[in-house]
C-alpha cells in the first residue's frame, strides 16, 4: 500500500495508529478461524511493521503443506518445526507474527512468546469460528470430525492458556480494521 493511503487509512481510524510503536514483536494467538492472519495483515499496516504468518513459514521450511506435515510426520513433529520456527521469527525484527492456533500452547513457545514478545489473544465466540473455519478444509485437526465440537472441546483445554496472554481483544462483528484498531488500543493501555 502506498504511503498515502497508509496515512489516510490511520487518519480514518481516529486511531492515531502510528502513535503506538513497539521495540518487540506482535504476536497474535488463539484458536483457528479468528482471523489472526487477517486481522495481523491489517494490525502491520496499520503500524507500518512487517507481518508474518508462522504456518507459513513452516510450510515454507518444510516444502511442505500442513496437511502434508501432519499426514507424513505426525502433530509433535509438526509442533516441534513450529517451536523452532517462531522462536526464529521472534529473534528477527519486531513484526507482527501469527501462529497456527496450537503454538502457545506448548510451554516453551509460549514462554518465549511471553518472553520476548507482546502476546494478543484473538478470542471469538464458536459459531464464528465454525462459519469461519468452514470456509476452507485444509486443516488437519478439523479433517475428522464435526467443527462446532472440536473446536468446543480445544477451546475449554486452550483458553486457559491463551489467558496468559499479555493482551484480549474479542472479535468484533465487522471489518477485520476494527479488530485491529481495537489490538491497538489495547496494547496501548497495557503498555501505559
Ligand atoms: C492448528 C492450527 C492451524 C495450524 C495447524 C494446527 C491448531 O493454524 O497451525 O493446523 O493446533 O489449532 P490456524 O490457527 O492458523 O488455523
Amino acid at each position: 500500500m502506498n504511503e498515502k493511503r497508509k496515512a489516510t487509512e490511520n487518519y480514518v481510524s481516529g486511531n492515531r495508529a502510528s502513535d503506538l510503536t513497539v521495540d518487540k514483536p506482535i504476536i497474535l494467538v488463539g484458536l483457528m478461524g479468528v482471523g489472526k492472519s487477517t486481522v495481523g495483515r491489517r494490525l502491520a499496516n496499520m503500524l507500518k511493521l512487517d507481518f508474518v504468518d508462522a504456518d507459513n513459514e513452516i510450510e515454507k521450511a518444510a516444502a511442505m503443506s500442513i496437511a502434508e506435515i501432519f499426514e507424513e510426520f505426525g502433530e509433535d513433529y509438526f509442533r516441534d518445526g513450529e517451536r523452532r520456527v517462531i522462536a526464529r521469527l521472534i529473534e528477527d525484527r519486531p513484526q507482527v507474527i501469527a501462529t497456527g492456533g496450537g503454538a502457545f500452547i506448548n510451554e516453551e513457545t509460549r514462554a518465549l512468546i511471553l518472553k520476548r514478545g507482546i502476546a494478543v489473544w484473538l478470542d471469538a465466540d464458536t459459531d464464528t469460528l465454525v462459519e469461519r473455519v468452514n470456509r476452507r478444509n485444509t486443516r488437519p485437526l478439523l479433517r475428522n470430525g464435526n467443527a462446532r465440537e472440536i473446536l468446543t472441546d480445544l477451546a475449554a483445554k486452550r483458553n486457559p492458556f491463551y489467558a496468559k496472554a499479555h493482551v484480549k481483544v474479542a472479535s468484533q462483528v465487522g471489518p477485520h480494521n476494527r479488530m485491529a484498531q481495537e489490538i491497538i488500543k489495547a496494547i496501548r493501555i497495557w503498555k501505559s
